[in-house]
């Protein structure tokens, strides 16, 4: 269920490929096209450009707010989406691979859990806030994914994403306790 962080090389490799631009106009026009993913229920055609990042058409075109970028390099997690269930670094999606996809962001996620947000301030796993997004998608992703769960495989979920903040514990605490309301909860070790 973990983010595929084992492609995000492979990932910003293609994103540093050079695209193909009128040699007149390097700056532009681009080869525009539309793509429609659907983002919290709503689809909508955006404009697309060679490399135009899920993260932007997010914000810019969906108005999302809770997803947002931090390292832009796959790393953190901050970015993190639900694109047809799976949860994706949205600063390595290129727009036009959400075409004709499902994204949720966190808006959506807590508007369909919406105890998830009581569970993580009761183990104090929101600080900043910055990161908290990321970890409700996981969390929801965990859920979703109905596989039974112990204190390793917490571990391994959390660790996906980075918080600067909270030293982790509390935000381990928080998903053992959504692991335990949603019978998934396995205390193998
Ligand atoms: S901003 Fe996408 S992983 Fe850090
Ligand atoms: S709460 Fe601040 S980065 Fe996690």
């Amino acid at each position: 269920m973990t983010t595929d962080t084992s492609t995000a090389a492979a990932r910003r490799d293609t994103l540093a490929r050079p695209v193909d631009q009128d040699p007149a106009d390097p700056s532009g026009p681009w080869d525009e096209t539309a793509s429609r993913p659907t983002v919290n229920g709503t689809a909508r055609d955006v404009r697309e450009e060679p490399r135009r990042l899920l993260v932007d058409a997010l914000r810019k075109d969906f108005g999302v707010t809770t997803t947002a970028t931090s390292c832009s390099d796959g790393v953190c997690g901050t970015c993190t989406v639900l694109v047809d269930g799976d949860p994706v670094r949205s600063c390595l999606m290129l727009v036009h691979e959400a075409d004709g996809r499902t994204v949720r962001t966190a808006e959506d996620v807590l508007a369909s859990e919406p105890g998830l947000s009581g569970i993580f301030s009761r183990h104090h796993a929101i600080q900043c806030g910055f990161c908290t997004p990321g970890y409700l998608v996981l969390a929801t992703a965990m859920i979703e994914a109905g596989d039974p769960v112990s204190d390793r495989t917490l571990r391994e979920i959390v660790s996906d994403n980075i918080c600067r903040c909270t030293g982790y514990g509390p935000i381990v605490a928080a998903f053992r306790e959504i692991a335990q309301v949603h019978g998934l909860w396995e205390d193998a070790e």
